[in-house]
């Protein structure tokens, strides 16, 4: 049986933020208590994936190795390529092929940030469905920023289209997506659009004509937030410590959900957490316990 392997996408120019992302690489940026990586990390970690690729841009790959290393401490293998130039999300295929192997893969891109309830068993499900591909759509008030999709009164998707001018309805594609092996060859054989990226709707829209996509609406239980502006970055560090400070948890936290899915020992997280004396570690010495 094959099975699922996940790739972060990190790379990017991250304009929006400059000149803060003059120098650092965003997702390396914190989100409140946690570097912004460690969120949608979190969320293949929470799909039960272990075998996690992340794609960065050349002169930021040392950073996330120094921070993440080979992922042997939240009981992960992490490995990592580099993408030249922001040549477009569908590019991971390409860049990711020798990663992927013949598995199914999970693609996630490293500014994108969710929270629910409930969120675990939904990627459970994506994670085993070999029977289609599966991507989530989220109602926003400006679609036209997003690949969107149309769906008719049952929620079966009819059409998705890349930032259109005149958006079929207000639910955006968000940037976790499931697929079967056939992704690498589909990923192959789109063109660069006008904006010159391999576009991930081509692969989406690929997916839908072949019956094979599934897009599933995540509701008002959920959030979803991008984090590519200096706006957007503050609204979700507030979101993130408002839940924490309000119910005593941590959200996203990589060593828990590591914790808690059997994948390293109390002691392991004893051993973490006893590192350096704040706030985050009596947390993690917490869970432990
Ligand atoms: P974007 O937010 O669309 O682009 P960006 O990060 O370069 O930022 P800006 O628009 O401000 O210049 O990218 C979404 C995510 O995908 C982000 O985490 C970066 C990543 N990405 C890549 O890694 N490679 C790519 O080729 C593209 C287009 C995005």
């Amino acid at each position: 049986m094959n099975k699922r392997k996940g790739i972060v996408l990190a790379g990017g120019s991250g304009s929006r933020l400059f000149p803060v992302t003059k120098s650092i690489s965003k997702q390396l940026i914190p989100i409140y208590d946690k570097p912004m990586i460690f969120y949608p990390i979190a969320v293949l970690m929470l799909s039960e994936i272990k075998d996690i690729l992340i794609i960065t841009s050349p002169e930021h790959v040392h950073l996330y190795q120094k921070l993440l290393g080979d992922g042997s401490n939240w009981g992960i293998n992490i490995s990592y390529e580099e993408q030249e130039k922001p040549r477009g999300l569908a590019e991971a295929f390409l860049i990711g092929e020798k990663f992927i192997g013949n598995d199914s893969v999970a693609l996630i891109l490293g500014d994108n940030l969710f929270y629910g309830n409930a969120f675990k068993d939904l990627l459970i499900e994506a994670k085993n469905n070999n029977e289609s591909a599966s991507i989530f759509a989220y109602r926003v008030s400006d679609p036209e920023r997003f690949g969107v999709v149309e769906f008719d009164k049952n929620y079966n998707a009819l059409s998705i289209m890349e930032k259109p001018k005149k958006p079929k309805s207000n639910y955006a594609v968000t940037g976790l997506y499931y697929y079967d092996n056939e992704v690498i060859k589909i990923a192959k054989n789109i063109e660069p659009s006008d904006r010159g990226e391999l576009e991930i709707t081509d692969i989406n829209k690929e997916y839908l004509s072949r019956k094979k996509l599934s897009v599933k609406v995540l509701g008002s239980g959920y959030a979803w937030l991008d984090t590519g502006t200096p706006d957007s970055l503050i609204e979700a560090s507030h979101f993130i410590y408002t839940l924490e400070k309000r119910q005593g948890v941590k959200i996203m936290c990589p060593e828990e959900i590591s914790f808690k899915n059997g994948w390293i020992t109390k002691d392991k997280l004893l051993e973490i957490a006893s590192l350096t004396k704040n706030n985050y570690n009596s947390y993690l010495k917490r869970i432990a316990e």
